[in-house]
């Protein structure tokens, strides 16, 4: 082995998105790796992992040769014991994103409708609200936890009166998310992932007992158009794929969020001539969004199946190999952006990052996160004065394989007289 083929070997061995320094900072070692392996096998995970911009779009573009089957799961099969608590519920998760054309094509429709410019549009007035009041809670104590007190409850709140259900459930379905996110990412010991596999199951019999009573009576909600002529609705959708694409909306549609509020009020409040920029001239915000995306995903990568042997990068793949593809790095190629680990929210070419995928699966609730994440921006830079990251409490990431996150930001700000 050549010394340079060495050292290839090692960062292929070093590669751990759980490790603490690379869930704070990976950027170092995937510019090293779209260099020097851009395409490789990870032992530790068993997965493929993607690196280049350009091979993420290719994987992300020809569905043909990648399968989007299994691409929330980071595990090629559930541990038996797991399996066992999983088989009370339904034997495959069927939903749009983990789904391939025609079923894909088929669901996607179903989706349009529901989260229609138009619909997302007229929210803004209740979202608004939601944040206000949100803020109302704590702006009088001077300082809180961002996430906690705020960037977690928004987009759930928002997504609950989406889907329709009450939002005294929120903590509930939160936590049951948690476990659908802890079960698929399988980094976690056994037994946890037992403990959350029977929350993903509690997950799945809420949803279906919702949507059977949407079809008993039919309300205007999101839930109610996912109802399934089996269940009394019209939408073309079996009854698992009505029930996996509530539960996936839920999830899709507030953890994504809350990492995009608090990743992006954590990169403005360390970049103080940028944080004055947006709070002087909110029209920047649009752009800062993307650069915040961009910058720090909250989603670091999604999963794909090899349906045919193939070839990536130059690299053989052979078919049943399971990829990691990783926006994360893909978001910082310097082959696509200009110093791509600078924070910019000027930068012209924010918006081409992979944050929301590409292709068919482009994320169906991406005008929904940026509105929430717009109006988030503007309520906070104007009613907390002299916002600031606190240094007596650390901030603190998710140790989430797929999400990219804070789950403490402790901040401060002057409290309005
Ligand atoms: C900042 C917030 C968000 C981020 C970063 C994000 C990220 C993504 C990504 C990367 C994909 C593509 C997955 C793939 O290619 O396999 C995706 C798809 C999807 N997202 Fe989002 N998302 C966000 C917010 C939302 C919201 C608010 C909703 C729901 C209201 C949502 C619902 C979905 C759904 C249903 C899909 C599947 C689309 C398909 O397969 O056709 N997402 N999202």
């Amino acid at each position: 082995m050549t010394s340079q083929n060495a050292r290839a070997e090692d960062i292929v061995a070093a590669f751990n998105p759980m490790a603490p320094d690379q869930i704070e900072n990976p950027y170092a070692m995937y510019a090293r790796l779209r260099r020097e392996r851009p395409v490789f096998h990870s032992p530790m995970f068993d997965l493929w992992v993607v690196t280049r911009y350009e091979d993420i779009s290719e994987v992300e573009r020809d569905t043909g040769r990648f399968s989007s089957v299994g691409a929330l799961d980071a595990r090629a099969e559930p541990h038996p014991s797991v399996r066992n608590v999983l088989k009370q519920g339904y034997a495959q998760f069927l939903s749009l994103v983990q789904s391939d054309p025609p079923d894909h094509t088929r669901m996607r429709a179903v989706f349009g409708r529901a989260l229609s410019p138009q619909r997302i549009a007229a929210m803004e007035p209740s979202i608004r609200a939601t944040t206000n009041g949100l803020i109302d809670g704590f702006i009088g104590d001077g300082q809180g936890d961002l996430v906690q007190q705020f960037a977690y409850a928004l987009p759930a709140f928002v997504i609950c009166d989406l889907l329709g259900v009450p939002r005294a459930d929120m903590q509930q379905l939160k936590g049951w998310s948690d476990d659908k996110t802890l079960l698929m990412s399988a980094t976690a010991p056994i037994e946890q992932q037992v403990e959350s596999a029977h929350g993903f199951i509690a997950m799945e019999r809420y949803f279906k007992e919702k949507l059977q009573e949407r079809g008993r009576k039919p309300r205007e909600d999101l839930l109610t158009l996912l109802v399934p002529p089996s269940m009394g609705g019209t939408a073309p959708l079996s009854e698992q794929e009505a029930v996996c694409n509530a539960m996936d909306l839920f999830s899709a549609g507030h953890e994504t969020t809350t990492g995009l509020i608090g990743n992006g009020v954590w990169l403005l409040l360390n970049s103080p001539e940028q944080l004055k920029a947006v709070k002087e001239d909110p029209s920047l915000l649009p752009n800062a969004i993307e650069e915040i995306l961009r910058k720090e995903p909250p989603v670091r990568g999604f999963f794909r199946q090899v349906l045919a042997d193939t070839t990536l990068g130059g690299v053989s793949l052979p078919k049943g190999s399971r990829l990691f593809i990783l926006y994360e790095s893909g978001n910082h190629d310097e082959t696509q952006f200009s110093e791509p680990d600078r924070f910019d929210i000027r930068r012209s070419d924010a918006k081409k990052h992979l944050a929301f995928g590409k292709g068919i699966h482009f994320c169906v609730g991406a005008a929904l996160a940026k509105l929430e994440g717009r109006i988030a921006f503007e309520q906070l830079l104007q009613r907390l004065p002299n916002l600031r990251l606190r240094t007596d409490e650390p901030a603190v990431r998710r140790p989430y394989l797929m999400l990219r996150g804070f789950e403490h930001l402790p901040i401060a700000w002057d409290v309005p007289a």
